[in-house]
């Protein structure tokens, strides 16, 4: 059996055709900026920001979101050549697949459960975060065994609101509550509007002291401070990006995918980028850096400087309403590239099993709410942060590599959409997301290390033997 056979781009179109996912094409550019911006904006912006200042850079955190926004935009090229290849509700997972073989489809498919699951777990111990400070303002103290999961630096039993809100989304998908494109655009305006009155009122608030040192000097550790502490902080930050492959998700539902899909990939990446480098700047210029450390709510911290009140609870709620989509996103996501791989053979067949009555993949929703409980639960947000960084950094690696397999192997291929300066763009794109990958600490790439391992066990025990493509199923 051949780990390297690959699944042809005319059969990938003939399922997605034949399936009951013959989505409508509706979405626009504005709806496609909208969804990437919906998926993108979160916990990266209003958790790790103050995080990554605090651990790593202090106020040079704004070069580390540059450093990001780079390698994203590499990435994100990439991505649109795919999407717009392969213009199906697909992901990393299907272009592996057409491009590299099954084995590496299912390392990619296998790696985004960290991204999708791990990053839907790191956004909910945020939102916890922020709703416990919310209670806080509102005279309401939560007890801190419910709230703190084990290992945080007062350690609690189990962070209960964290498991509440992916329980609740993952009942949303199970019903087939659908984010129509116009809930979104609500949601995306409020964290957009959110972003823009920290800036706008935080600005005044700024104090100059706080930019010096720019770069606080290298404490000897790697990674904290110094040029190690910015890369650092670039791969922490890294995750504030994470969402804009979700644009390529949608290249079913496109009107005009080949000219639509760059335009909401980029864009959604451009706007963030400029919303993203104004805010860090405001949050690590109100304050002296060193007092977000360990705090996962430091917009929260910050605005406590503010005069209104009101407009602190108008902008904790924004927050955590915001966040809501990004976890939809995510474990949206998630199911789409499990429920895709057992389509496929790969996973078992519970993973693809379609509710009678809500036509969701609901066996598969129930499994990864148990799933991302037990990490949002019980872990604490930096280590999952850094889980979900590291897995969507190889899957973008493998993401900008398929694109020059690709153009070696089938050059005949429509590409509406051609990445510019090939293989320039994605070598480069490789080399920097492998170095945010290489400023992550050893543990995280332990946990990738035995992450993969575990996924290749399950494919050489099972997937190889039932994999459609192998056995000749539904050719
Ligand atoms: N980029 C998303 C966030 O920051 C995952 O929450």
């Amino acid at each position: 059996m051949n780990l390297t056979a690959t699944k042809s781009l005319e059969r990938i179109k003939s399922e997605a055709d034949d399936s009951e996912h013959s989505l409508k094409r509706t979405l626009g550019p504005v709806n496609l900026i909208a969804l990437g911006i919906g998926a993108i904006i979160g916990a990266g912006l209003f958790s790790l920001t103050g995080i990554a200042a605090a651990e790593n850079a202090g106020p040079a955190v704004v070069l580390s979101f540059v450093v990001a926004a780079i390698g994203c935009a590499f990435a994100g090229m990439c991505y649109s050549e795919f999407s717009t290849m392969i213009p199906i509700a697909g992901s990393a997972y299907t272009y592996a697949y057409a491009t590299m073989g099954e084995l590496l489809a299912w390392i990619i498919g296998w790696d985004l459960v960290l991204e999708y699951a791990v990053g839907a777990a790191t956004v909910s111990v945020s939102w916890s975060s922020y709703v416990v400070k919310l209670f806080h303002t509102l005279g309401i103290t939560l007890p801190v065994s419910l709230v703190n999961c084990p290992f945080d630096p007062t350690p609690g039993i189990i962070n209960l609101p964290a498991v509440i809100i992916i329980c609740l989304m993952s009942t949303l998908l199970i019903v087939g509550i659908q984010e129509s494109a116009r809930v979104n655009g609500v949601i995306v305006a409020v964290k957009v509007v959110i972003v823009i009155i920290v800036i706008a009122v935080g600005f005044a608030y700024i104090n100059r002291a706080n930019y010096t040192p720019f770069i606080p000097p290298n404490t000897g550790k790697f990674g904290e401070f110094g040029i190690s502490g910015v890369m650092r902080a670039a791969a922490v930050v890294f995750f504030a990006f994470i969402g804009f492959d979700a644009v390529s998700t949608a290249a079913q539902e496109a009107r005009k995918p080949q000219r639509d899909m760059p335009i909401g990939i980029i864009g959604s990446l451009a706007v963030c980028t400029i919303l993203y480098v104004l805010f860090a700047h405001v949050l690590t210029g109100m304050v002296n850096y060193k007092i977000f450390k360990g705090d996962a709510s430091p917009v929260a911290t910050v605005i406590k400087q503010f005069p209104s009140q009101a407009l602190q609870i108008t902008i904790v709620i924004g927050i955590i309403a915001g966040y809501s989509s990004v976890i939809l996103v995510m474990l949206l996501g998630q199911s789409r590239v499990f429920f895709s791989m057992s389509r496929d053979g790969l996973l078992p067949k519970v993973f693809s099993d379609v509710h009678p009555r809500f036509r969701t993949p609901w066996r598969c929703n129930l499994i990864f709410m148990a799933f991302v409980s037990l990490f949002s639960g019980f872990l604490p947000i930096s280590k999952l942060g850094q889980m979900t960084s590291i897995g969507t950094l190889l899957a973008f690696v493998i993401v900008c590599f398929g694109i020059m397999v690709m153009r070696r192997s089938r050059p005949d291929l429509p590409r509406p959409y051609r990445t510019p300066f090939v293989p320039v763009v994605p070598v480069l794109g490789i080399l920097v997301c492998l170095a945010m990958m290489a400023s992550l600490d050893h543990q995280s790439w332990y946990r990738l290390v035995i992450w993969l391992a575990i996924g290749l066990c399950i494919y050489f025990g099972y997937s190889r033997h039932h994999s459609h493509l192998a056995i000749g199923k539904g050719q």
